[in-house]
């Protein structure tokens, strides 16, 4: 995996061989975004029994999926496929055990397959939602880096684009990590998709100045009433969103929705440590000792949010009965995606 602590300023790629290196690289955020912690905790648990004997495998595996389970709270999309692992072994353990392994192997792929292809087919729903010409903005990093590939917000933009639509994006700079500034901006300028980042205090004289036209941002969780938990901060952009009457759009792939979860205040957040707040880098900007809050994430009421859009079509409010109805699948019929462009005009266009 890319280690995206050190971006942009340095594209690293880091090899694992043992599933704890794993766990401890979604812990230090060296893989972050909700899609990417997912597809790599399935891959350290089919890491985690590639060697394992039968009877090892039996006394290790809850305890390789517990690891995973303690590393990050809030994004949904680590539980989903933890229990998706889980379920493989529970259905096949009575099966000898290197078919078991190659099973859980398999199911990790899937995972990672999924996800990009849920994130094309998410793309393509959300580029229709987005008039040619449009700003957007967004806040932290849905983008590739945080999925298995293609992104969910940035997605969005990737399937705009490829629908030949001319769009321009806002980044907000994403304090105290730094996810707009160092990887949204990064992911952006290798599409050659024109973009401005700001500092997260700069957006309400954006929208202000009328130069947004629409907010789009990922989720980590999203609960069943249609409440977004995402990077903190995502609150203030719906706040000023709603205020300036900008349409405010979540991208989320189904694996990010938790329907067991009611409602946004059941979400647990993230809290992270004093020194990503008090340091840039390694430069300390606050006096030692003061007191800090530092929650990774926070919650938008579903009233703020426009439209939630999955891989399976646009769902609308009353969330309650549209999120439903998209998990199991049924494809609100009002939206349709997005085409991209035929690849022979891009062609033609590239030559
Ligand atoms: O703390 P992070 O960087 O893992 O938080 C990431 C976000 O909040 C993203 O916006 C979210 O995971 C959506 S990614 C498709």
């Amino acid at each position: 995996m890319i280690d995206q602590r050190l971006l942009p300023v340095r594209e690293v790629y880091r090899v694992y061989s043992d599933y704890r290196e794993v766990a401890r690289a979604i812990k230090d955020m060296v893989i972050r975004g909700a899609p990417a912690i997912g597809v790599a905790a399935a891959m350290g648990i089919a890491l985690g029994v590639r060697t394992l004997k039968r009877e090892e495998l039996r006394r290790e595996f809850d305890k390789i999926c517990r690891t995973f389970a303690a590393t990050r709270p809030t994004a949904v999309n680590l539980f989903w496929a933890i229990e998706r692992m889980r379920r493989v072994y529970a259905r096949n353990d009575t099966r000898d055990v290197e078919t078991l392994r190659l099973m859980l192997e398999r199911e990790a792929r899937t995972i990672h397959e999924e996800d990009i292809a849920a994130n094309r087919a998410l793309g393509a729903y959300g580029a229709a939602l987005i008039e040619d010409g449009s700003t957007i903005l967004t806040h932290c990093n849905a983008g590739a880096l945080a999925t298995a590939g293609y992104g969910t917000a940035l997605g969005v933009m990737r399937a705009a684009v490829e629908a030949d639509k001319r769009i321009s994006v806002y980044c907000s700079e994403t304090r105290p990590y730094l996810q707009g500034a160092r990887l949204t901006a990064w992911e952006l300028k290798k599409e050659h998709i024109p973009a401005t980042l700001v500092t997260d205090n700069m957006v309400g004289h954006m929208m202000k100045e009328g130069l947004i036209d629409c907010v789009i941002v990922g989720t980590d969780r999203t609960a069943a009433n249609g409440d977004v938990a995402n990077k903190i901060g995502t609150y203030t952009v719906a706040v000023l969103a709603h205020r300036h009457g900008i349409p405010f759009y979540v991208a989320a792939p189904t694996s990010s929705i938790d329907l067991g979860c009611p409602r946004g205040d059941k979400i647990p957040i993230e809290e992270r440590g004093s020194r990503e707040v008090t340091h840039i880098f390694d430069r300390q900007i606050a006096p030692s000792g003061i007191r800090v809050a530092n929650p990774a994430f926070d919650v938008t009421p579903h009233d703020l949010v426009t439209a939630i859009v999955t891989e399976r079509g646009i769902a609308r409010p009353p969330y309650n009965k549209s999120l439903a109805r998209v998990v199991r699948g049924e494809t609100p019929k009002r939206e349709a995606a997005a085409r991209p462009r035929s690849s022979a005009k891009r062609q033609s266009k590239k030559g």
